[in-house]
């Protein structure tokens, strides 16, 4: 479906003469740029429009999915009375100049105070946080600290130290670039983690990748499969699991049907109690009400954050907040746009099938009109990629509802296959749908590599029972830059004569 290699080729092409400014001025210098365009995007294989859709043939073997035990190391917990625990970082900003940094202190509140500075082992700065404790049916939390550290520099290692005497625990991040349109960040795409083997695999696995920042696309714990006393100790668990790169990067959190918690038998009514006392966004940052949906800018990318558990539909405050933040959207300064949520718009996969179906008929026409890049979701324990494709035009008192290539849309990407407990989601419709590119029931991640303000390259790793494998891969063109180029190559009759004759 669509238009095949040559028109890819022409389009890399583009916008490569885009990035560097050039201005080819002779028959010569084209030519050469020509073969050079052809070489790569052969090497690339670039195009996410217009090559065969791919259902892969990889057969997992079994591999349990329990929870790891408790008394597993890879749930330790740190030595000293009061250590602090469960380490995570957050942006704590619009634009990339603060974190927001949470942990957990077991026995007492203690400190709350995050000593910071560029040089390791030495504080010149200080930012003093708040802690609070909740309950959840017969489980006590512990003491819950949340701390933002504000007015940071750009690209800017900082050292920070939380905690007091010999229970004291040190850590680092890197804040991003400052927002820039040719800004390089490479984020990771992380969803349904659970605390299994196979989790503690993809994490590994993403911990080898040089992501730089997380966009989590929910079900974060899956203590919700426990109860009384354990609910919270398994969010505990996970949190002290998760710790090895949260506390060193970002996450970037969105909440899955795992994060809802709602337990009326028990008492439990109030949705998202311990993910919202464990898991700070800056939703106030972007003129969000609620915690569960916002907006951050990092480097050259804007990150829209829904959620699929929260009203939606027309005039609610998401819709309303949602159609703002789109109008606030500057490509010219970060070019790329992603939307994060939890349950996929388009999915192939019986589990789960049209469930993101009501938030699809609410926002998909806005992610086409604003030209959304990517939209990455989970919820379904599998991996799939879509073409570029749109169904905008169907309403009750058509039949044409069904999606169509469309150059304006998003690439939808399922990654809900981080490795939790209830395993894989196996079984895929048959036969595969046009718009699905590539799909796969295994564990893994994804890499997102923006280079610039006209390519990133992606790419899908699968758990291969512990082996890291890239799967599926292209390089995907800015949607901002991509509709640019094309007008701008309509007015140049030297370069649409010359240069794109193939
Ligand atoms: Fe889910």
């Amino acid at each position: 479906m669509g238009s095949g290699r040559p028109r890819s080729c022409r389009r890399l092409f583009n916008s490569l003469v885009e990035q560097g400014n050039l201005r080819l001025k002779t028959i010569v210098m084209g030519s050469l740029f020509l073969i050079f365009i052809l070489i790569n995007s052969f090497l690339l294989s670039s195009a996410p429009i217009g090559r065969a859709k791919k259902a892969s043939t990889f057969i997992r073997s079994e591999w349990p999915s329990d929870d790891i035990p408790l008394g597993h190391e890879a749930f330790a917990i740190p030595k000293g009375y009061n250590a602090p625990q469960q380490v995570h970082i957050t942006q704590g900003d619009y634009d990339g100049k603060a974190v927001i940094i949470s942990w957990v202190t077991p026995e007492e509140p203690g400190s709350s105070k995050v000593q910071y500075g560029k040089l390791g082992h030495q504080y010149d700065l200080s930012a003093e946080g708040t802690w609070s404790n909740y309950t959840f049916c017969k489980y006590n939390s512990g003491y819950i600290h949340h701390c933002l550290l504000d007015g940071l520099e750009y690209s800017t290692k900082y050292f920070y130290k939380i905690g007091a005497g010999e229970s004291a625990r040190e850590f680092w991040f890197q804040t991003p670039p400052k927002i820039e349109p040719d800004a390089a960040y490479t984020f990771g795409i992380v969803g349904d983690l659970g605390q299994t083997f196979n989790s503690l695999s993809t994490l590994e696995h993403y911990m080898q990748s040089g992501g730089q920042t997380v966009l989590f696309v929910g079900d974060l714990s899956y203590a919700d499969a426990y109860r009384d006393n354990d609910i919270g100790i398994r969010w505990d668990s996970w949190g002290r699991f998760v710790e090895r790169n949260t506390a060193y990067q970002p996450w970037i959190w969105s909440a899955g049907n795992h994060e809802i918690d709602y337990m009326p038998d028990v008492g439990e009514i109030r949705p998202f109690k311990s993910y919202l006392n464990r898991y700070p966004t800056p939703f106030l940052a972007s003129g969000s009400t609620n915690p569960l949906w916002y907006a951050i800018r990092r480097a050259s990318a804007h990150i829209i954050v829904l959620s699929s558990y929260s009203p939606f539909v027309t005039y609610t405050p998401q819709w309303i907040w949602l159609r703002q933040e789109l109008s606030k959207v500057n490509r010219e300064q970060t070019p790329w746009l992603f939307v994060v949520m939890h349950v996929p718009m388009y999915s192939s996969n019986d589990v789960h099938f049209m469930e993101g179906e009501s938030m699809r008929v609410a926002f998909e026409s806005w992610f086409v009109q604003y030209k959304v890049d990517l939209i990455f979701a989970g919820h379904v324990h599998a991996y799939e990629r879509s073409y570029r494709i749109s169904n905008i035009h169907n309403d009750v008192s058509t039949r044409a509802c069904f999606p169509v290539p469309d150059k304006s849309a998003p690439v939808y990407i399922t990654v809900g296959d981080g490795g939790n407990q209830e395993g894989l989601a196996g079984k895929f419709r048959d036969p595969q749908p046009n718009y699905s590119a590539f799909r796969e029931a295994s564990y893994g991640h994804s890499i997102l590599e923006i280079k610039n303000r006209t390519h990133a390259i992606y790419r899908w790793v699968r758990n291969d029972d512990g082996k890291k494998v890239p799967t599926d891969s292209v390089v995907f063109l800015n949607q901002y830059w991509a509709s640019n180029l094309r007008q701008r190559r309509l007015k140049n009759h030297w370069w649409k004569n010359h240069i794109f004759a193939f």
